[in-house]
């Protein structure tokens, strides 16, 4: 079944152990936490401190960090140190990503790439062997609350095909702009996790809403 990380950039970060409690107790697999470096995207948001402060405050918790950063060789070790279950960081970020991979795994995490809305897959093409997961932004990066960009769709369909031809398991993850109403199409495509911010903290039934983005 399709899982929901629920991005807490959408949550009160005052709060942010209690907040991680509610989604999970409301039916998310995992926790989206945007780590954003003010160069690779305008705004800066969360370091390795405060993941470990989440680490501690839901220990059974699959921590889905999503590096937002420009070098992201120089942080793997602090987010893998602080508790992250898999790390994904962006193609277009670093010079060596296929050693960035074997940085993640070497310091006990899963290893994901991201793709930009513009950045072709061939970008991850030599890299799809050697990664548990490619994370496809479906808005530009740097912000919740952004429209999902509908030619993603597109490319969703040609990454799952390129997946199942080489019979690997890795799984696809689709961050921004998902919602209640374009989720089953986003899962037809073949998404395997979908991220949400906004639809999730921003609704009156949590529980239901992360029911409705697990499709049917
Ligand atoms: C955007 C972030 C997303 C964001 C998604 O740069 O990577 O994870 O939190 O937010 P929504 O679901 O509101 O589009
Ligand atoms: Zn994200």
């Amino acid at each position: 079944m399709t899982k929901v990380s629920a991005s807490i950039l959408a949550a009160d970060f005052s709060q942010l152990g209690a907040e991680v409690k509610k989604v999970l107790d409301a039916g998310a697999e995992w926790i989206h936490i945007d780590v954003m470096d003010g160069t690779f995207v305008p705004e800066i948001t969360i370091g390795a401190g405060v993941v470990k402060c989440l680490r501690k405050a839901a220990p059974d918790a699959f921590l889905d960090v999503h590096l937002m950063v420009e070098h992201p060789d120089t942080q793997i070790d602090s987010f893998a140190k602080a508790g992250a279950d898999i790390i994904s960081f962006h193609v277009e970020a670093a010079k060596h990503p296929h050693r960035v991979i074997q940085q993640i795994r070497a310091a006990g995490c899963k290893a994901g790439i991201c793709l930009n809305p513009g950045t072709p897959l061939s970008m991850i093409e030599e890299l799809l062997a050697d990664v548990d997961l490619v994370m496809l932004m479906s808005v530009n990066p740097g912000y919740g609350g952004q429209t999902f960009i509908p030619s993603t769709l597109d490319k969703i369909g040609r990454l799952k095909a390129a997946i199942l031809a080489t019979n690997s398991a890795v799984e696809i993850e689709i961050d921004g702009g998902v919602k209640v109403d374009n989720c089953q199409t986003i899962i037809d495509m073949g998404a395997d996790v979908l991220v949400a911010g906004s639809a999730i903290y921003g609704s009156d039934d949590i529980p239901g809403t992360i029911s409705a983005l697990h499709g049917i």
